[in-house]
C-alpha cells in the first residue's frame, strides 16, 4: 500500500469477496442476481430501492477498506462526487434529447435529471459548508471506459439500450460505493449523508433497467446486461482504487 501525493490507494487489486459473505451484502457473486432483479417491475418505494441495492449483481465488489482512505480525503471525494452528479444529470438530458420520441423514457428521465441536479447542489452545499469550492473536474476514467464499451451501429432501439445500460451500470457502481460509505464512515453525519444517495441511486439503477426492458425484449436486455457486468468488472480490476474518487 503506497499513499500517493494527491490520493491514497488501498491494496491491489483492492477488491475482495470475503467482505461480502455477510448476510446483508449488497453485491452478490451469484450470476443470477441481475436476472432476478431484471424480472421485477419498477417500484419507487424505499423497500424496493433497498432490495435493488442487495441485488446489484456487480461482479467485482469493492473492498470496504476503500472507505478508510476515502474518508481521509473527503474533500477530494466530495468534488469528484459533485461531478458524478453533474454527469448523471447531463447523461439524462442527452437521453431525453436523443430519444425524445420515446414518451415513457422522457417522462421518467425528466424527473431524474432534476433529482441528479438536486444531488449536485447538495454536494456543492456540503463543500461550501467545509469552506471549499467546487474546483476543477477530474478525468473520469471509469465512465470513459464504460462508454467505450457501448456498441455502435445497431438499431435505434439497440443504441438506446446501450445508453440505458451504461447509465444503469454507473448508478449501480455508485450505489455500491455509497453503501460502503454509509456503512463504514467513522463520521455518523457522513454515514447518513451517503445513505440517502445510496437509496436514490438504487432507484435510478432500477429505472434504467426497467426502461430498457420496456423498449426491448427482456432476454436481449438480460444478455447485454450480463456482458456489461463482465466488462465492468474488468474495467474496475484495471483501475487504481483511489481514495479520492467515487469510482
Ligand atoms: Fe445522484
Ligand atoms: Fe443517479
Amino acid at each position: 500500500m503506497k499513499p500517493k501525493e494527491q490520493h491514497v490507494t488501498v491494496s491491489h487489486p483492492g477488491y475482495s469477496d470475503e467482505f461480502y459473505s455477510e448476510e446483508s451484502a449488497v453485491v452478490t457473486s451469484d450470476g443470477n442476481a441481475a436476472g432476478q432483479e431484471l424480472s421485477k417491475s419498477h417500484d419507487t418505494t424505499l423497500a424496493a430501492n433497498l432490495e435493488a441495492v442487495r441485488m446489484l449483481g456487480l461482479k467485482l465488489p469493492t473492498d470496504p477498506r476503500w472507505v478508510n482512505v476515502a474518508e481521509k480525503t473527503i474533500e477530494e471525494i466530495l468534488t469528484d462526487h459533485a461531478f458524478c452528479e453533474q454527469k448523471a444529470a447531463t447523461m439524462g438530458v442527452t437521453l431525453i434529447v436523443k430519444f425524445s420520441d420515446h414518451a415513457k423514457l422522457v417522462d421518467e428521465v425528466t424527473p431524474l435529471v432534476a433529482e441528479e441536479w438536486g444531488h449536485f447542489r447538495k454536494v456543492l452545499k456540503e463543500l461550501k459548508k467545509r469552506g471549499l469550492n467546487l474546483g476543477r473536474q477530474r478525468k473520469d476514467e471509469y465512465v470513459v471506459a464504460l462508454h467505450n464499451q457501448m456498441r455502435k451501429g445497431g438499431s435505434r432501439e439497440q443504441t438506446m439500450m446501450e445508453y440505458l445500460l451504461v447509465s444503469a451500470m454507473v448508478e449501480a457502481r455508485s450505489c455500491e460505493r455509497f453503501r460502503l460509505l454509509s456503512l463504514y464512515c467513522q463520521d455518523e453525519y457522513l454515514r447518513k449523508f451517503y445513505y440517502e444517495f445510496m437509496v436514490s441511486e438504487a432507484g435510478h439503477y432500477r429505472m434504467f433497467i426497467d426502461l430498457a426492458k420496456h423498449y426491448l425484449p427482456e432476454d436481449q436486455v438480460k444478455r447485454r446486461w450480463e456482458e456489461m457486468l463482465i466488462a465492468e468488472a474488468e474495467i474496475m480490476a484495471n483501475l487504481e482504487l483511489r481514495g479520492d474518487r467515487v469510482h
